[in-house]
């Protein structure tokens, strides 16, 4: 299946007489005094924005729906992967191996990850539009023997205790109301003595809650459905408190080359397939929904969406400039042999 082009993504994975409405839905939970309503209501929450927003994801981004900590003279698409493999290398996944993928999207890590290791990789996903279009992916790419998605949440994962090798999870245990629910979960999966890494989106040490920082805090949780955005410390303590053991926490931004940093696809930089990521181009993509939607190309409420993705990418320049946010907190844990 290839990558979406602009109206694909505008028609989004609602119906198109539902899209304004959706999305008007969306934006009031973030609207003064509804933090409670985005905790109860998470996975309604997370389930909008993925209807929604997929299909520029994909258009945009491509299938791996996350960032990378770039060198120097690499592009996007190798940034991406080696953070995956990187994954694979540190839990030393190898063929045979069942391991589970936490909040797969559409499945890019996971048929790379299959890939690169040689295991059998299950997605748990929430949300449906993304598992019709992920087991599209993995067909095409040939790998549905290896690569399947499970439809649940993955605070309450429909799978037996100690029935996973490996698990790791992508940026998306942020949409967690609680990250003790979801990595308890996690552990229970899990055989005894196995890995679980993943990357993290936290607030950093450099966060100081002035009015600036809350901006752009509620920025990145409005433009990427976010219950709430939490301290690095939250992690290394949930992790802990489930009973993992942490061989290693660290924040990879430091690891990204400074002319590369990893908000860099998003800010601005030269390169053809970039362009719809970059400001300038997104600024392009929006006038272009914009237009179809006033020529009824798209439906109603799809220039909300492109609205909602903008504040997202603007809010994570702005906190990566200043360094108050990492969509890159490495962890690695283990479960103990008893
Ligand atoms: C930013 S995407 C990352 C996807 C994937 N890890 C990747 O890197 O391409 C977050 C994913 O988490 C999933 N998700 C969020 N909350 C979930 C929940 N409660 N249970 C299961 N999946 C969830 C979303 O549906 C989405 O697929």
């Amino acid at each position: 299946m290839s990558r979406p082009s602009l109206s694909d993504a505008a028609t989004t994975g609602v119906a198109a007489d539902r899209v304004d409405q959706v999305v008007g839905d969306y934006r009031a939970l973030f609207a003064e005094g509804a933090d409670d309503q985005r905790t109860s209501g998470y996975t309604a929450m997370v389930d909008a924005y993925y209807d929604l927003v997929t299909d520029f994801y994909e258009y945009g981004w491509g299938q791996s729906f996350h960032f990378g900590a770039r060198r120097r003279g690499e592009s996007f698409d190798a940034s991406l992967r080696r953070h995956e493999h990187y994954l694979a290398l540190r839990m030393g996944l190898r063929p045979g191996q069942r391991v589970l993928d936490v909040g797969c999207g559409v499945g890019g890590p996971m048929r790379h990850i299959a890939h690169f290791s040689g295991a059998s990789i299950t997605g748990i996903n929430h949300n449906d539009y993304q598992i019709e279009r992920g087991t599209r992916h993995n067909e095409a790419a040939g790998l549905a023997d290896r690569c399947s998605f499970a439809k649940g949440d993955f605070m309450a994962m429909p799978f037996d205790d100690a029935s996973f090798d490996a698990a790791y999870a992508i940026e998306a245990t942020c949409h967690a109301p609680d990250r003790r629910g979801v990595f308890g979960e996690v552990f229970r999966v899990l055989r005894p003595g196995s890995w679980f890494a993943g990357y993290e989106w936290c607030l950093t040490d450099r966060y100081d809650g002035s009015p600036e920082h809350r901006r752009l805090a509620h920025g990145i949780e409005e433009g990427d459905a976010l219950p709430e955005l939490q301290h690095t410390s939250v992690i290394d303590a949930a992790l802990r408190e489930v009973g993992f053991e942490l061989a290693e926490t660290r924040d990879l931004v430091d690891d990204c080359d400074p002319e590369t940093p990893w908000y860099l696809p998003l800010a601005g930089e030269l390169s053809v397939q970039g362009i719809p990521r970059t400001r300038a181009g997104r600024v392009l993509s929006h006038t272009a929904v914009r237009v179809m939607e006033t020529l009824r190309l798209a439906p109603k409420g799809a220039t909300q969406v492109s609205e909602v993705l903008n504040l997202a990418a603007d809010a994570l320049v702005g906190a990566g400039r200043l360094g108050i946010f990492t969509p890159m907190y490495f962890f690695l844990a283990r479960k103990p042999e008893t």
